[in-house]
């Protein structure tokens, strides 16, 4: 059986913060969870190696790699990266880069993430691999899987893999000026809800192929990072407050947007279709047979969906959004959620 909830995991890298926030799900220990990266540099294991780009995107030269590797491979650090430990700590071998020649099995899972790349297509335009094209890529991969597995189990595959997701530093000017003059264009709040918009887009593009599993990381604080300092007037080693603060905004959007994703797709098995109307998605309102068209299916158990006519939720659905907004915490309601506005 295909899993039915979600599962979106938000790390914030500087506290290490991993709270789960999804639905009780069994899960037996034999079963094959394979693994599958996006993002950028914090994540490539060496798909820049071959690619079309300049050395400020790539690693593959000493001394990167020197610790672990004893040669370079691609990755921007002296050994192994974040998804190189967890594919350890899952008991799966090394996660390849999905554009080094040869790589044709994806059991395993496997890594898209390419170093510069970002949720917009314009960071760092022409030198990347950028989210939708990782994204294509995984459609491929997606079609080799049902090619050699077979629907059924390429599907069970798809819904068990973790999807691990390092996306975001790179469309921010602060880290990179390529895009500076496109950031000027919108106001802060505009822009990074673009990003999550791009963001967001990718995740229910996988999650409408299969995938439940999901981890986001928060962006660090580039802002006190070595290479954001040395660019500070006065060269007092103070932090990029004006970095920070956008990266903080963009901190708090994402979990706010992944908080809304999940109380729209947990829990229920269909988040796409309507229980009640008729056509494709049972997108046609002719819930009841009343307006105009008179023949309308009816689902079995409106438990499953989220939509019960074509534009309105489930009473499910509407008693999980009224939890959150009763109790939710201030990542949801902000700054007060209803059960304090009604006891104060
Ligand atoms: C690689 O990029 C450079 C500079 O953008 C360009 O001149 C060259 O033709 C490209 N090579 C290939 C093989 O695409
Ligand atoms: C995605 O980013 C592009 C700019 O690259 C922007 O025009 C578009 O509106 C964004 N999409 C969403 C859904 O936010
Ligand atoms: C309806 O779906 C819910 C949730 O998926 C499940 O718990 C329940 O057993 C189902 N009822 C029937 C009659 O299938």
């Amino acid at each position: 059986m295909a899993s039915t909830g979600i599962y979106l995991l938000a790390v914030c890298i500087v506290i290490l913060n991993t709270a789960i926030t999804g639905g009780a799900h069994y899960r037996s220990p034999e079963r094959h969870v394979a693994l599958f990266v996006f993002g950028d540099s914090l994540y490539d294991p060496g798909n820049n190696n071959y690619i079309n780009t300049t050395t400020a995107y790539q690693a593959n030269f000493w001394p990167y790699g020197e610790t672990f590797f004893g040669f370079p491979t691609g990755r921007f650090s002296n050994g192994r990266l974040i998804p190189d430990f967890i594919s350890e700590y899952a008991k799966l071998p090394l996660i390849e880069p999905y554009l080094k020649p040869g790589v044709h099995n994806y059991a395993n899972g496997v890594n898209f993430a390419s170093g510069g790349a970002g949720a917009l297509v314009e960071s760092h335009h022409g030198f990347v691999v950028d989210l939708k094209t990782q994204f294509s890529y995984y459609k491929k991969v997606e079609k080799q899987l049902r090619h050699n597995l077979g629907d059924r189990e390429a599907k069970e595959l798809i819904s068990q893999s973790v999807y691990l997701f390092s996306v975001g530093s790179n469309d921010y000017p602060s880290h990179s000026t390529s895009n500076s003059g496109f950031f000027d264009k919108y106001s802060t709040k505009e822009y990074v809800g673009m990003v999550l918009g791009n963001l967001t887009q990718i995740l229910k593009g996988i999650y409408n192929i299969g995938g439940r599993k999901f981890g986001f990381v928060n962006l660090p604080p580039f802002g006190c990072f070595p290479g954001i300092k040395i660019l500070q007037p006065g060269n007092t080693g103070a932090c990029s407050e004006e970095v920070n603060s956008l990266l903080k905004l963009h901190n708090r959007e994402l979990s706010k947007t992944l908080r809304a994703i999940q109380s729209q797709l947990k829990g229920f098995k269909e988040a796409e279709t309507a229980c009640c109307g008729s056509g494709r998605y049972r997108g046609v309102s002719s819930c009841g047979g009343k307006s105009g068209v008179k023949e309308f299916e009816l689902c079995d158990n409106v438990s499953d969906y989220f939509f019960f006519d074509s534009v309105h939720p489930t009473e499910k659905a509407y008693e999980q959004l009224a939890k959150l907004m009763w109790s939710g915490d201030s990542g949801i309601t902000e700054p007060y959620n209803l059960k304090e506005l009604f006891e104060f």
